[in-house]
C-alpha cells in the first residue's frame, strides 16, 4: 500500500493538549507526519503575536513522538510546493480552517479534524493576562497598607 505522508501547519505557541491531540490523531491516520511551524516573521504577517520564539516552538514540536519532520512555514503560498516536494498524500488541519484549503484537493486529500474543546493559545494568553492583573491588584493593596502603616508611624 502507498505510504501515507501527512502534512499540517500551525503556530503551536505555548504548546498545549489541543496541539498534542491534533498531532496524535493525524499520525494515527498515516505513516509519516510533517509539520510546518509558522516562523515569527510569518506570524507577524498573519497578525499573530507569539510568546515563544520560532526556534523553541519548532524544537518542542520536533520532540513530539508523532512528528517525523519540522519545516518552517514562511509564506501562504508554500503549501502546494511542500506537498509536491515531500510527496504529501494528506493535508490535514483543525476544523477552524474548514473549507479554506479545499483547492489543494487536486494534488492530495484534504482533511479537517475537529478541534479539542476548551483550550487554545489565545485562551492561555488571556489567563496569563488576568493573573498578572490579579497580582497587580494585590501589589497595589499591599502598597496601600504599607502607606497607612507609615502614616501612623509619623
Ligand atoms: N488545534 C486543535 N485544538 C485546539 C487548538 C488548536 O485541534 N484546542 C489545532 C488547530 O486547529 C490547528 C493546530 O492545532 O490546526 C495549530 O493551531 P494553532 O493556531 O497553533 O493553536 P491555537 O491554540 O488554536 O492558537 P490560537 O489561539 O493562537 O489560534
Amino acid at each position: 500500500m502507498k505510504k501515507r505522508v501527512m502534512l499540517t501547519y500551525g503556530t503551536f505557541d505555548m504548546f498545549h493538549i489541543g496541539h498534542l491531540e491534533l498531532l496524535r490523531r493525524i499520525k494515527e491516520m498515516g505513516d509519516e507526519l510533517i509539520i510546518g511551524v509558522s516562523t515569527d516573521e510569518f506570524n507577524q504577517i498573519k497578525g499573530k503575536k507569539t510568546i515563544i520564539p520560532y526556534e523553541q516552538r519548532a524544537a518542542i514540536v520536533e520532540a513530539i513522538k508523532y512528528v517525523d519532520r519540522v519545516i518552517p512555514e514562511e509564506r501562504w503560498e508554500q503549501k502546494r510546493e511542500d506537498i509536491k516536494r515531500y510527496g504529501v498524500t494528506h493535508f490535514v488541519m483543525g476544523d477552524d480552517w474548514s473549507g479554506k484549503f479545499d483547492d489543494l484537493g487536486d494534488i492530495c486529500e484534504v482533511v479537517y479534524l475537529p478541534r479539542t474543546k476548551g483550550i487554545s493559545s489565545t485562551e492561555l494568553k488571556e489567563t496569563l493576562k488576568s493573573l498578572s492583573a490579579i497580582n497587580l491588584n494585590e501589589l497595589n493593596h499591599a502598597i496601600e497598607i504599607l502607606k497607612r502603616i507609615k502614616d501612623n508611624l509619623e
